[in-house]
């Protein structure tokens, strides 16, 4: 699915790297590892079995069909409770005899459990339980189930319909008559198919399942595949309707979607023969607003750009996508109906950014590679996410390309998913690709992060461009076709490449590619390569690998790995102008360099094009020397290589690597750069910058001269820009002058929102600029301003919109009204829940409401940590945010008092609050090392 929910207005517009991500609560599961008893043993007591084990389930018991009936009720009972029940029948293949059946239940009641044999005649059994820890329904036969034969479980249940965002359950709206309306949805990734129904629940037990779902006027339901009828009921069920949907091809369990709503459609369909129809579902009001209308046009557009591009067909007869109200993720990619929050799917361009709609294409082609890429074929285990979510994440960018041309996208890469990973990936808390000891539901949810998506796109664009175009989509083909409809790990996919390869007679990589891209996948981390001047042969360079790690401190062989983080690196690099091809820094194999000629007088860069997952260091001279090109004419370096340069140098500063009189000297074409490809890799990284010397002496100089660089590209930016790429750059370049301080940008922001305020009816503001407009102004105004933002928000009821004017709130430099906004984040009454959590992320983004957000946060915490304390994501972000800026002993000392105070109300926040500390430590000692080399460097310039 797709993790980058919030990014939409903060890292599009503002320059920002935070990604808030808002998860579902999960339960936090207990694990209990004593697996030693066997099935005999189990008789005597319930509790010991090898159902203790959380995984594997019983590889002898192989499911092969389900029939699953569910009746949402959309009413409450008379406690105010909402429930469905159900009926299932879950169809297995005994492989061995067993008196156990055991099979995922999570949070389901049982009315009947009964064992059935392929004659429908009853099985005896002795008894049934749930073992609740691993989420077990347990069923004892009297008699061992026969080797070799097939039997049926069949269950009647009923469970909760909450509003927890997981498994079946309810979302509410409010309709343009002002009422609150009700709708069943479904989220059953990772682990939660189980909590609708009882099922196998594992990506690699495959199955085919006929869908029932009951409904009532003027609902209707949708499911993965079309619907066959629908029956009306005139018996005791009078006012019902049930929904038989055609049967599934072999699917996992958690690709499966069940939707209950009245909402409206529009269709479009695909070219192919037969044609696919292809509908967008979303509430009646923003399919009247036309809200549906990009997704409706770029989707068959996309479909049959894919089905091209694998050269496999879409296999389903439909592909549905549909807006949800409330939906814990950006979108879950449901085979044949695919889910989004409605900031992913809908896009009004009267007042939605260039940013949102960037988004929602982005989104849409990730979610509809899934239907190849994890639908059809399917990771074994949850260990080999990123063979799911690093493809989606890459060809996302090659579907939105297709699309959308002119929005370099392929170019946009590099900022988005390369400088992420690598940030992140620099880091000892970092881990493999390929993840190690994965067994619980929190295990599971811990895989969905950069790592998996970043990180894995990055490791395939690097096999983009070293296999070619060609040989990558013929590797594509034969992969999906050998493997459809099963599951896959990683040495599947390799292997055909290799094969590829060895036809095509390519000698690189030298070792051959299943040895070289292990080094990728089974290690964290990544390498920086050093390309080095020799001091004794003037001509001659040399290239050397070694691991990269942001602290200067870190013990670069730990934690122990088999490969000793070395790399079978891919080398590209430009030298007198002349891009030279392929070359290896070899991981095992002596030399472990390579050497090239280069003429005295010129300059060289490594991975060049930035296709490469790893960082590059040069000899000062060869510094200089690219600094110089940068200040005669930076234009004959490629873009990419542009930014990847800003990123390198800071980095390889900040990691104290490379001197940051030179990193510094990176920045500063900048000035005369228009481009939004470096300026974005540049706002990235002085991120830090703003964080560690928002209240130092530096502070000053380092404001004159991000005003020295932007104020030129400001006054030359055009304020009604043509082009996506423009309107994306206009919106950061206003964001900065403003934000360093502009009187000019911010009097124009001023006098945008005064005009807005003054007639509410009518706002003018561009789209792309309003995050922006809207943020100085209330930053740089008082109550009446702000005021006027909270009102909208409440009324707002489109989602960007009401995120750009949420992101507002927390602008404010006034302490009194941030701290009263503090105390409304605890009214959800006034704010949801599912909100606050990016509140708190955004204030602490904010320099003047860091503290006060900080110190209300502690105080509070009994019931911050009752509200977030178990859903990963957003614990963790408001702790990181709130932390980032965290540079002096005095709040390193404060935070272990936190941590000791409130050491068992941490939850799923504890290895944030480690980290935090951690990073203060680095800061501190960053401070003390480069600040006053930086003021220094930044006085002598300006
Ligand atoms: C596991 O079970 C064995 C045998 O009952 C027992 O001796 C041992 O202490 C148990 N280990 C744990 C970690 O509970
Ligand atoms: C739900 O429960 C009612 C009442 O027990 C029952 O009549 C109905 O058949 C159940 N529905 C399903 C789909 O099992
Ligand atoms: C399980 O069944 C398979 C296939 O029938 C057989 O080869 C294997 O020996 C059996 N294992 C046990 C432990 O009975
Ligand atoms: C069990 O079911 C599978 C799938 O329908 C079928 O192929 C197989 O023949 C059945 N086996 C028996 C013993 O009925
Ligand atoms: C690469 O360069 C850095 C900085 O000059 C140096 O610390 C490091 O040892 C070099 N690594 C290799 C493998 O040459
Ligand atoms: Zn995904």
């Amino acid at each position: 699915f797709n993790l980058s929910v919030a990014v939409g207005l903060l890292a599009g517009l503002l320059g920002k790297t935070t990604t808030v991500v808002e998860y579902a609560t999960t339960t936090t599961m207990v694990t209990t590892s004593n697996t030693t008893s066997s099935v005999t043993d189990a008789t005597s007591n319930p509790l010991a079995g090898p159902w203790k084990d959380i995984r594997l389930l019983p590889p002898y018991l192989v499911p092969y069909h389900y029939m699953v009936d569910l009746q949402p009720n959309l009413e409450p009972d008379i406690n105010g409770k909402y429930e469905f029940n159900g009926t299932s029948n879950a169809h297995f293949h005994v492989v061995n005899t067993t008196k156990f059946i055991y099979i995922h239940s999570n949070k389901l009641d049982y009315n009947e459990v009964v064992v059935l044999d392929k004659d429908n005649k009853e099985v005896p059994i002795t008894q049934h339980w749930l073992y609740d820890v691993n989420q077990y329904l347990i069923v004892e036969m009297q008699e061992g189930l026969v080797e070799g034969a097939n039997y049926t479980l069949h269950t009647k249940f009923v469970g909760e319909l909450a509003d927890d965002l997981t498994g079946l359950y309810r979302s509410t709206y409010t309709n343009s008559h002002g009422d609150e309306v009700t709708i069943a949805v479904s989220q059953m990734q990772p682990t939660d198919a189980r909590k609708s129904f009882p099922c196998f629940d594992e990506p690699a037990l495959k199955a085919t399942f006929d869908i029932f779902l009951w409904h009532k006027d003027p609902n209707f339901a949708l499911s993965n595949m079309p619907f066959v009828m629908t029956t009306v009921r005139y018996d005791q069920y009078e006012g019902w309707k049930r929904t038989e949907f055609q049967r599934t091809f072999r699917m996992s369990t958690y690709l499966l979607a069940f939707v209950v709503s009245e909402f409206g459609y529009e269709h479009s369909s695909t070219a192919g023969t037969p044609p696919v129809q292809t509908r967008i579902y979303a509430r009646p009001e923003q399919v009247i607003n036309k809200n549906v209308e990009y997704a409706k046009n770029i989707t068959p557009t996309i479909l049959e750009y894919y089905e091209t591009y694998f050269d496999v067909a879409y296999p389903l007869p439909k592909s549905d996508q549909i807006a949800i109200p409330d939906f814990a993720l950006g979108g879950m990619e449901n085979w044949g109906l695919v889910m989004y929050r409605e900031t992913a799917l809908l896009y009004n361009e009267a007042i939605n950014s260039a940013y949102n709609k960037q988004r929602v294409a982005n989104v849409i082609a990730h979610e509809l590679t899934h239907q190849w890429f994890g639908d059809l074929i399917t990771p074994l285990w949850w260990d080999e996410l990123w063979l799911n979510e690093g493809f989606a994440s890459f060809i996302e960018y090659v579907g939105t390309d297709h699309v959308e041309p002119s929005w370099r996208m392929m170019d946009q890469f590099v900022l988005i998913d390369l400088h992420d990973a690598l940030a992140v990936d620099a880091l000892t808390t970092s881990r493999p690709i390929v993840a190690e000891n994965i067994e619980t539901p929190d295990d599971i949810n811990g895989l969905f992060d950069d790592i998996s998506y970043s990180k894995g796109a990055c490791i395939i664009r690097m096999i983009h461009q070293f296999t070619g175009e060609e040989a990558f989509k013929l590797g594509l083909k034969n992969y999906l076709e050998q493997f459809a409809y099963g599951p896959v790990d990683h040495k599947n996919l390799f292997v055909y490449f290799q094969a590829i390869l060895a036809t095509q007679g390519s000698t690189n990589p030298p070792g051959g590619f299943i040895t070289a891209m292990d080094t990728w996948v089974l290690q964290m981390g990544y390498p920086v390569v050093n390309m080095t001047r020799d001091k004794d042969v003037s001509n001659r360079a040399t290239v050397q690998q070694q691991r990269f790690l942001l602290d200067p401190q870190a013990d670069i062989t730990q934690p122990y790995n088999p490969l000793n983080y070395k790399w079978e690196v891919p080398v590209w690099y430009i030298a007198e102008g002349v891009l030279q091809k392929l070359y290896f820094v070899r991981a095992k194999a002596r030399p472990r360099y390579f050497q090239f000629t280069v003429s005295e007088d010129s300059y060289f860069i490594g991975n060049y094009g930035a296709y490469g997952y790893y960082r590059v260091n040069y000899d000062e001279e060869n510094w200089y020397r690219i600094l110089n090109q940068l200040s005669v004419n930076f234009t004959v370096i490629d873009v990419k290589s542009r930014s990847q340069l800003i990123d390198d140098s800071l980095t390889l500063a900040r990691a104290g690597q490379l001197k940051y009189e030179i990193a510094l000297e990176t920045t500063k074409f900048l000035r005369n750069d228009s481009d939004y490809l470096p300026w974005k890799s540049s706002l990235n990284v002085f991120k830090y910058f703003d964080q560690m010397l928002g209240r130092s002496k530096v502070y000053g100089v380092y404001s004159d001269y991000m005003m020295y660089l932007v104020e030129p590209v400001y006054n030359n930016t055009s304020s009604t820009p043509e082009g996506h790429v423009e309107k994306l750059k206009q919106g950061i370049i206003m964001d900065t002058a403003c934000s360093y301080g502009s009187v000019e940008c911010i009097s124009n922001a001023e006098n945008l929102f005064h005009a807005w305020m003054n007639n509410p009816t009518s706002n003018l503001i561009s789209p792309d600029l309003r995050t922006v407009v809207y943020c100085q102004a209330v930053a740089n105004g008082g109550s009446p301003e702000w005021n006027f933002v909270w009102e909208r928000y409440q009324v707002e009821g489109d989602s960007n919109e009401k995120r750009a004017l949420q992101n507002a709130l927390s602008c404010s430099k006034e302490s009194w009204i941030l701290q009263r906004f503090l105390e409304y984040t605890l009214d959800v009454n006034l704010v949801r829940k599912q909100d606050a959590s990016a509140m708190y992320v955004s204030l602490c983004d904010n320099e003047y409401a860091r503290d006060l957000t900080w110190d209300f946060l502690r105080k509070e915490w009994d019931y911050i940590y009752d509200v977030y304390g178990s859903g990963f994501f957003s614990f963790s972000s408001i702790i990181e945010s709130c932390t980032s800026h965290f540079s002096t002993d005095f709040e390193l000392q404060e935070l272990e008092i936190f941590k000791e105070s409130r050491s068992d109300q941490l939850g799923s926040g504890a290895r944030a609050v480690d980290q935090a500390l951690e990073k203060t430590k680095t800061n501190i000692k960053w401070r003390a090392d480069h600040e006053d080399t930086i003021f220094i460097w930044l006085t002598d310039t300006m």
